[in-house]
């Protein structure tokens, strides 16, 4: 089984996918390894890319804010995304390049162990929860699959570019504690 560090050594030195070519840092997952509660988001921005770390621009910001709003701070979680490189001007990762990059969020999983999964957007939920999962009507809803608790909830940048989502937001990171509360986590 694979640390962390060794993970994130893989990420940094990683050809599986031409985004190698373009990206400045890979960006591996980040956050408290003991956490019961692991956030999935689809693919670095510019920012993460310029730092190496995830959820550090305009997102992350909205990010912490509905943590927040759940009572939860960055240190009690685990972040990370589908692809762990920005795709050029924010597209959105192809299917050859979620595919290359998905064994790290699985050796990620294996380590972390959450009992709770947050998609955050249409990207992650469609990959790991359901291919035809649709995010305006199915944000909220919660699965439970092989010992693992599911939802998805929008995506912070959706925030940014559409304030009136926030509050169904809020609504959801309210569950998501509520979740944790009853899994006494
Ligand atoms: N958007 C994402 O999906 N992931 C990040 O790490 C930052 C912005």
């Amino acid at each position: 089984m694979y640390q962390w560090e060794e993970l994130k050594k893989f990420a940094d030195s990683c050809t599986r996918c031409p985004l190698c070519r373009t990206r400045k840092h890979s960006v591996m997952g980040q956050g408290n390894l003991k956490a019961g509660i692991m956030f999935i988001a689809e693919a670095p921005g510019r920012k993460e890319d310029e730092q190496g770390v995830p959820f550090v621009g305009p997102a992350g910001q909205m990010f912490d804010r509905l943590l927040k709003e759940a009572g939860l701070e960055r240190n009690q979680v685990y972040i990370t995304n589908i692809v762990k490189c920005n795709p050029p001007f924010n597209r959105d990762p192809s299917e050859e390049e979620q595919s290359a990059c998905i064994p790290y969020l699985k050796y990620e999983t294996l380590l972390i162990r959450p009992k709770v999964i947050v998609c955050l957007g249409r990207i992650a939920a469609q990959r790991i929860i359901s291919p035809d999962f649709r995010i305006t009507r199915q944000h909220g809803l919660w699965t439970e699959r092989k010992g693992y608790w599911l939802t998805a909830v929008f995506h912070p940048s959706a925030l940014l570019r559409d304030p009136s989502k926030t509050e169904g937001a809020v609504q959801d990171f309210l569950a998501v504690r509520r979740k944790l509360d009853e899994l006494s986590l």
